[in-house]
């Protein structure tokens, strides 16, 4: 029995005991490293208070949702649906944030305003959601959050910044005014303004981010109490990249806020919501080597393995790299991208969906790029790590009509649990039999 990695508890026995039980494709997640970094994060340095939310788009799996607020974590949902999902998962409204794109109507706005009254924050994302939601908010007396546009962003790709003008979350700077002057005709208070400037981007403009978004709350918002920095924590999948030190990102903030205290004698509550920070290392995408190809001189190798962007998007959506284990149906660890056994076949990892894009290594250029590892057998398993966030909930599952792929969680005493189990096709359908 080996483990994985250092960081995990996973290990070779885990792996059998799920694919017996439970089949191949599955995600597999290891709560011992989601509880320490729950753990990390609640720590984190601060100067007056810290609300830590877990961006639960990362993973919205019901049993993590009521695992991590049991730890003392709140909840950032980016839609009414993920915020009734916390509900359902037993997590109070009053625990949650609503950041969305959408402007609920019909009995959804009927849903929000009950969710509202028992103390769930709306984050006003455009003057448009101020102007629908304003009269309501007001009359209830309930106070808002606002997301500001901050002009800068940084992201893991081009696509995950979202805060540069190529993205349009929040209210843009240049709308903070009129927005300020409709709520205050109204009577409307905001007590907390917020900003994400992007995923899996750069820390230092994390920390950046942290000075502005001060000055635009010290300027604008004079009932705020507390102030979001979002999430967008890094996550170091591969070896040699670099996770975000939350620690000293902790004492920065925490100096910013005492000096802002200092300066205007408001005490601040700080708010962060990871989400890749605290899920993304505990999860695993167990996949089977179905077939080997080669596209000959000049060409690749292909391990082509049961479970490809159906499980895991990222690399074809942004080109994330993601580390391989190579197991072989015996459990014995072949090799693993943090050592000490590496391997010597360069080969490319290929899905099973009609893609070619449907590979777990893209380049910058869409094109599929080979990777060191071990030569499996049919019948092996190559397993992808880093697969805790937004795979199980981002990935295209259904494409080719694949099913939903289960999951299972490995609680710290090693023991398992599925924690969803495997769509059936008949579930795939079901909504299309009308006419039966
Ligand atoms: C508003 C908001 N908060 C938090 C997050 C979580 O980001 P991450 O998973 O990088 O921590 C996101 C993701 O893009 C987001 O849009």
């Amino acid at each position: 029995m080996s483990t994985l990695n250092d960081f995990g508890s996973i290990d070779t026995c885990h792996i059998l005991d799920i694919h017996e039980k439970y089949g191949a494709p599955a995600y597999i997640y290891d709560w011992a490293a989601i509880a320490e970094r729950c753990s990390r994060v609640l720590s984190m340095p601060n100067a007056f208070g810290l609300t830590v939310r877990y961006a639960m788009k990362a993973n919205s799996n019901r049993t993590l949702l009521r695992e991590i607020t049991g730890l003392g974590l709140h909840i950032d949902a980016s839609s009414l649906a993920e915020a009734r999902r916390a509900v359902m998962a037993g997590v109070g409204c009053e625990k949650i944030i609503l950041s969305s794109q959408e402007i609920p109507c019909g009995s959804d706005r009927d849903t929000l305003e009950d969710m509202m009254k028992h103390g769930l924050l709306y984050n006003v994302c455009s003057l448009r959601q101020l102007r629908l939601i304003g009269e309501f908010a007001a009359d209830s007396g309930i106070a808002l959050s606002m997301r500001v546009h901050p002009g800068v962003g940084s992201g893991e790709s081009a696509s995950r910044n979202t805060g540069d003008h190529y993205s349009c979350f929040g209210v843009h700077l240049r709308d903070i005014g009129a927005a300020l002057e409709y709520a205050n005709g109204l009577g409307l208070k905001f007590t907390q303004v917020h900003a994400h400037i992007g995923s899996g981007g750069d820390p230092d403009l994390w920390r950046e981010n942290i000075e502005r978004e001060l000055s635009i709350l010290e300027r604008h918002f004079p009932d705020a109490v507390s102030i979001s920095f979002g999430g967008g924590l890094k996550e170091a999948r591969m070896p040699g990249e670099d996770s975000a030190d939350t620690e000293a990102l902790g004492r920065y903030a925490a100096e910013r806020l005492s000096a802002f205290y200092a300066r205007t004698g408001r005490k601040l509550n700080m708010e962060i919501e990871p989400g890749t920070y605290i899920v993304a290392n505990a999860g695993y995408a167990l996949t089977r080597v179905m077939d080997k190809k080669s596209t000959g001189d000049g060409g690749f190798n292909f391990i082509v393995v049961n479970g490809g962007m159906e499980l895991n998007a990222r690399p074809a959506m942004y080109g994330s790299r993601h580390p391989f284990y190579v197991i072989s149906r015996d459990g014995k660890l072949l090799s693993s991208e943090f050592g000490p056994i590496g391997g010597n076949f360069s080969a490319i990892v290929a899905g099973r969906c009609c893609e070619s894009g449907d590979t777990q290594n893209v380049g910058a250029d869409g094109r599929s790029v080979p990777r060191a590892m071990a030569e499996p057998e049919v019948g092996d398993f190559v397993v992808i790590g880093g697969a805790g966030a937004y795979c199980s909930s981002m990935a295209p599952f259904n494409y080719n009509s694949y099913s939903q792929a289960p999951e299972v969680l490995v609680r710290q005493d090693g023991s398992i649990q599925l924690i969803r189990r495997r769509q059936e096709l008949e579930q795939i359908v079901a909504n299309e039999a009308i006419d039966d």
